[in-house]
């Protein structure tokens, strides 16, 4: 009997698509890019390439970034302007036609896994072209953007094939923790208040994504809606750019409307779209939960459904959610990651059930080489 078999099923290692396959692989990809860079004993960082010292210089720290990477970025600069250091992220196709002004104590990061983005690569050529100091932070060794910038640092996720990103999205944010931790170190001048709990934080982290992975219930939660209008994902502080991500990821392969929102903003505007049609995502992390928990009950009140991805342990949130999306305890800047692992899960078994093709969704390329 002959058996066939194609390469590319072979690569998917049992997997029906590379998505679902990289979603799992995050406990070693995060590993690898942990790998020998934080102590959590004993407080200390390991960047090979970024010593103590090395920013003494820079006063201010710009992120550059599209789809995705964009939304790495929102959590580094969240991460770092809340420990002191002035932070901003722009989208890059933005910040190639009006970027902010820069000097030589400004860093301009560009967060790109693939390190081909065209539009990155011209916000970048611009920053230094306005004399500032570019960093890559990237997937691929030997990228265009690694070899322009003036330092690059390795995000160690491995190859990933699926159009939606997710194990990139995930490495990009530990390596932005690290790095912002050590431009804090060298600009503030001390190492941030909560460094050990973060840096524990970050070593359990692998562990604890294998532990969503084993129980989640995201692909019951995607079938209970499936039949709905839009779906709305809301997060507040360093979620709001989960929230973001996880509308991201979801429109993307299941081609269904799906907007992210910051929590606070839904009273603002979005709230006039609310039905029971629509289900509502909410992120919390630990952090800010109060003001989250009482935009979800607006929510209810209108009738919508309303999912939360919130830790085990929150019993308040668990009795007023329809359904919960279940993380473990953790430092409330680290939660983001676990909730996204969460809500990729979701936007997987959504676009499964309506029999997408998700490694490869019409109209996306898994890198834009055009402006
Ligand atoms: C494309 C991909 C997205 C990705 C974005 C930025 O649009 O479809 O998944 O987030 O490019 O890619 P980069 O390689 O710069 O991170």
């Amino acid at each position: 009997q002959i058996i066939e078999w194609d390469p590319e099923d072979a690569g998917k290692g049992g997997y029906d698509h590379y998505m679902l396959k990289e979603i799992h692989e995050q406990p070693t990809s995060l590993r690898q890019t942990l790998r020998g860079r934080a102590d959590p004993a004993t407080g200390d960082i390991a960047l090979e390439d970024f010593p103590p010292g090395t920013f003494e210089e820079i006063s201010r720290v710009q992120f550059v970034a599209c789809g995705t990477s964009y939304h790495a970025g929102l959590v580094g600069s969240h991460f770092i302007g809340s420990r002191g250091l002035p932070a901003q992220t722009f989208l890059a196709s933005e910040y190639a036609v009006s970027a902010p002004p820069v000097d030589e104590n400004t860093l301009v990061v560009g967060v790109t896994q693939s390190g081909e983005t065209a539009d990155t690569l011209s916000a970048l050529r611009r920053a230094e072209a306005g004399g500032a100091r570019t960093l890559a932070v990237t997937n691929v060794v030997g990228s265009t953007a690694a070899r322009e910038c003036d330092d690059a640092m390795f995000i160690r996720a491995g190859p990933e094939i699926g159009v939606a990103a997710t194990k990139t999205f995930s490495s990009q944010v530990v390596s932005l923790s690290l790095l912002g931790e050590r431009l804090v170190r060298d600009v503030v001048g001390r190492r941030s208040d909560d460094t050990q709990d973060v840096l524990s934080a970050l070593a359990d982290l692998p562990d604890h994504v294998q532990r969503i992975l084993d129980y989640t219930k995201a692909h019951r939660v995607a079938k209970r809606y499936r039949d709905s209008d839009s779906y709305f994902f809301i997060g507040r502080g360093s979620v709001f750019p989960v929230a973001l991500e996880g509308a991201l990821k979801f429109k993307e392969i299941s081609y269904e409307h799906a907007e992210g929102f910051a929590a606070g903003e839904l009273k603002h505007g979005p709230l006039a779209l609310v039905t029971p049609a629509t289900p509502v995502f909410a992120v919390f992390t630990g952090r800010h939960d109060r003001k989250t928990l009482s935009n979800m009950k607006e929510v209810e009140a209108r009738g919508a459904p309303v999912v939360a991805v919130a830790s085990e342990t929150n019993e308040e949130i668990v009795q007023y959610a329809d359904d919960v999306l279940t993380i473990p305890d953790t430092h409330p800047d680290v939660a983001g990651i676990l909730a996204n692992v969460q809500l990729q899960l979701l936007s997987y078994h959504a676009a499964a059930q309506l029999d997408r093709p998700i490694d490869k969704p019409r109209n996306l390329a898994k890198s834009v080489t055009v402006e």
